[in-house]
């Protein structure tokens, strides 16, 4: 599967929606850039409730200095990362999805491997 790169601008995020068939059920990825423009992917299941990120109408929050919002209960992330910087997230990081950047027009999510 794979985004445009003109979809994602720097210091951006957004939610991408995952095929089925990657037995994921429901759960989405969200596509974060810095603001060079390095993309990366994330599972949007948050660590400490395993509840989205996004809110719910699929905007994705921001401190001021640049860390990712759980919009659930303010768990706090690295989006360049995906450490958890504070808040209700255990510790645990978000869990990275592998990229195939070798298209200059498009990000690709790579499924998960076994
Ligand atoms: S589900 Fe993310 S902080 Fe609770």
């Amino acid at each position: 599967m794979r985004v445009a790169r003109a979809a994602l601008a720097p210091g951006t995020a957004r939610a991408v929606d995952l095929p089925a068939s990657w037995g994921l059920g429901t759960t989405g990825a969200i596509l974060t850039c810095d603001e060079g423009g390095q993309p990366r992917a994330w599972l949007n299941r948050c660590p400490h409730a395993r509840w989205p990120l996004d809110t719910f109408d699929g905007r994705f929050l921001f401190t001021q200095d640049g860390a990712l919002i759980c919009a659930a209960h303010g768990a706090l992330f690295d989006p360049g990362s995906g450490r958890c910087l504070g808040g209700p997230g255990r510790g645990e990081p978000l869990t990275a999805i592998a990229l195939d950047l070798s298209d200059p027009d498009w990000i690709g999510l790579l499924p998960p491997t076994a």
